[in-house]
């Protein structure tokens, strides 16, 4: 495994393996990688020859007053984590490298971005989706890894690549949780030892909004309200948003007639976690 940190050295290593044939698998992060960051890169190495894995905390997508200069870095365990998962190059990209002076183009996108997340985060997705654009450029991935625990992410992603003919299979993988139940992130570390415990209510709620939907119930807000509920009754969390959404479009839904994302943010303390599943996942 090679780690580099310029983009012309990606591109370099990138070219070589395509002029021999090979496919290219890509992994976007933002590091501090956990077993989620390592399903991702399993995926992609039983699906492609070369195995590309990027280590970014991109500052554009993130707003005034987010956590981008506390967000969680370890250089030296994601090395190791990529080189147990078999990746064949981590990319530690440079904010300068990836942001040169004068930055002035975006990649920007409507309806799916107004929604859930973006409605808390109106600038988040455009930081996203010109990073990811501009990653997509300088790795030309035959295929990208994307997790369900990102939702809206997902789906941004899908619709960016569809618009904007990419040349990339998006591929979306299930989420990775504790065993306790908490989807892995590399928030969690933010929780003190009473949110931890308390983070829970987000996997719980997600579990009854699932038994619901197994019951056979397609009324979107009884299963909501329930969900609400229990989220409610923990005092150290405050709901963003719990919503039932359509999976493409992130508009709201009021029955389950399609395949439909229930998904939720919660703040938990001042840490803002999210959770969700899918109808067709149940
Ligand atoms: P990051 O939060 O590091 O996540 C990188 C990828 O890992 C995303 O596709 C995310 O959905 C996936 N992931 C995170 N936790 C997971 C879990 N518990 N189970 C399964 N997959 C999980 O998402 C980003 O970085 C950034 O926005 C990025 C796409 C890299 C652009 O900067």
């Amino acid at each position: 495994m090679k780690t580099v940190d310029t983009i012309k050295e990606v591109r370099e290593i990138v070219n070589q393996q395509k002029m021999q044939g090979k496919t290219v698998g890509f992994v976007p992060t933002m590091g501090f990688l956990h077993e989620g960051h390592a399903s991702l890169i399993d995926k992609a190495r039983q699906q492609n020859d070369f195995v590309v894995v990027s280590v970014f905390v991109n500052p554009m997508q993130f707003g005034a007053g987010e956590d981008l200069d506390s967000y969680p870095r370890d250089k030296q365990h994601d090395t190791q984590l990529c080189q147990e998962h078999g990746a064949d190059l981590v990319f530690f990209a440079q904010v300068d490298d990836m942001y040169k002076k004068g930055f002035c183009s975006y990649v920007d996108m409507d309806i799916l971005t107004k929604e859930l997340c973006g409605l808390s985060r109106p600038v988040h997705f455009r930081g996203v989706c010109t990073v990811v654009n501009k990653l997509f450029n300088i790795v030309t991935p035959n295929r990208a890894y994307f997790g369900k625990k990102d939702a809206q992410q997902l789906a941004v992603i899908k619709r960016m690549v569809l618009d904007l003919n990419m040349n990339v299979e998006v591929v979306g993988c299930p989420i990775v949780r504790e065993s306790d139940g908490l989807a892995k992130s590399s928030r969690n570390i933010y929780l003190s030892a009473e949110e931890r415990k308390a983070a829970l209510v987000l996997s719980q709620a997600i579990k009854i909004g699932m038994e619901q939907v197994k019951g056979g119930e397609t009324d979107c807000k009884k299963i909501l309200d329930k969900m609400k509920q229990h989220i409610e009754n923990e005092p150290l969390a405050k709901i963003d948003y719990v919503k039932a959404v359509d999976c493409d479009t992130m508009q709201q839904v009021a029955e389950i007639k399609q395949p439909v994302l229930f998904a939720m943010a919660v703040y938990i303390g001042s840490t803002r976690l999210i959770d969700n599943f899918y109808t067709e996942d149940v």
